[in-house]
């Protein structure tokens, strides 16, 4: 992982002005799931703008002819066959004979999209790979799932010689066909059994680790962190709190302690975003490099990813000398300080716009005087999507 970054919408949602409108105690939000903001787009920051927005801050001129993939992870796609990779490759103006492809699988797509890169670059050493993530998690106003929304993408260039994080190739995977999350293609939010993704998640992150403890004790041992896919952020700790309380264990009651000490600086980005899916973890891993001031150079962090359906993986990377130069803490306050709050019935008409599927053309911004820099769905032209960027206010 040679350059890291995000890319939040322009809006947020206040998670105390949220419980009150919806008559729950504000403490269940902030304490309970651990969310005090909730990122908000509006229509035209689908998840092709946001991911362009994303990339365009690492990608260099130089990279753009040495890129030769463009992997696009999402489980928000528009198009069942043609790829949001394809949209980036042509924004950023990567090389013509790179390719452009999108992956699935919930959130764990993200991950794959990862390790698929890590390989590559593995074999051509020279070359690199431009990983992105872009999610809207929608569940609808009023439904159980409405506090854990967010949206949000991530850009990553995976090269053989990283400045950041160097990838090991020690990893364990874990597959378990269930329904605790899942969206068939006519529904417009997912289906969800929210307690039971809560215990299938914590459950295979136990299998995981007690199975990762027998195969690379030295590397469990090692690490110094791990950062969760936060789909909420007491989600990290509700698995390390299960570590703890287990009967029978190999685990080394220290372990688990340095990694309860690490945990709250990788939620403080989740904290103010929300679930964005492919993403979430690797929001968890910038909040833990920019926010976490005791990790040192060489140190291993571990990262946990969770898909429903349910995929999970947990792999690991070791910090490279100099990791901090490539981070920006500034950077992320000031992209989580631009942000304009939106009040409840602001959310909620925001909520129930949606594009239409008519033939000719949408314009699908009324008023452009009112946006932010960056790049923004513009217009939809017979079916196809057409983008535009904003370079000064
Ligand atoms: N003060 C402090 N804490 C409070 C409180 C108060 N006044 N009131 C309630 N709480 C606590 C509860 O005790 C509970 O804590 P524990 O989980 O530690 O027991 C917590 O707040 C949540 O309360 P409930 O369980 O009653 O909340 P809920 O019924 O509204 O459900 C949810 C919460 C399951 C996360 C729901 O929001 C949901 O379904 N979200 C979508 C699904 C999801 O995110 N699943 C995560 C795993 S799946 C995954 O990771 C993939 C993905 O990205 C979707």
């Amino acid at each position: 992982m040679d350059q890291i970054t995000f890319h939040v919408p322009n809006h947020y949602v206040d998670m105390v002005e949220l419980a009150k409108a919806r008559d729950i105690d504000p403490n269940k939000f902030l304490i309970g799931i651990g969310q005090e903001k909730m990122a908000v787009p509006t229509i035209e920051e689908d998840i092709v703008a946001m991911a362009a927005n994303a990339a365009n801050r690492i990608v260099t001129e130089e990279d753009k002819e040495l890129i030769d993939q463009v992997i696009f992870a999402t489980e928000s796609g528009f198009d069942f066959s043609k790829s949001a990779a394809t949209y980036i490759h042509q924004m950023l103006g990567i090389q013509p004979f790179a390719k452009a492809y999108e992956v699935k699988h919930a959130c764990y797509g993200g991950t794959a999209a990862l390790i698929s890169a890590f390989n590559y670059v593995k074999l051509n050493p020279e070359r690199k790979v431009l990983v992105i993530m872009s999610d809207i998690s929608r569940y609808g106003l009023n439904s159980g799932g409405e506090a854990t929304q967010g949206a949000g993408a991530i850009a990553m260039l995976v090269t053989a010689n990283p400045r950041i994080l160097a990838l090991d190739s020690e990893t364990l995977s874990l597959t378990d066909n269930q329904f605790d999350f899942w969206r068939p293609s006519y529904a417009e939010v997912p289906y969800v059994q929210g307690k039971y993704s809560t215990e299938l998640y914590i459950e295979m992150f136990n299998t995981i680790i007690e199975e990762y403890a027998k195969r690379y004790p030295e590397s469990l041992s090692e690490l110094q962190a791990i950062s969760f896919h936060l789909p909420f952020t007491k989600m990290g700790r509700k698995c390390l709190q299960s570590l703890e309380n287990k009967e029978e264990t190999n685990l080394d009651s220290e372990l688990v302690e340095r990694w309860f000490s690490h945990y709250e600086d990788s939620t403080f980005i989740g904290r103010q975003v929300g679930n964005v899916y492919t993403g979430s973890l690797y929001l968890s891993l910038i909040s833990l490099l920019n926010f976490d001031e005791n990790l040192e150079e060489g140190q291993r962090i571990g990262m946990f990813s969770y898909g429903s359906g349910a995929v999970a993986e947990l792999f690991t990377g070791v910090l490279q000398p100099g990791f901090k130069d490539h981070i920006s803490k500034e950077g992320t306050l000031l992209h989580l300080n631009r942000r304009e709050k939106l009040d409840i019935s602001a959310y909620e008409e925001n909520f129930e716009q949606t594009l239409s599927n008519e033939d000719g053309v949408i314009e699908v911004v009324k008023d452009k005087e009112t946006l932010h820099p960056g790049f923004y769905l513009d217009r939809i032209d017979d079916h196809r999507r057409y983008y535009n960027e904003i370079t000064t206010k």
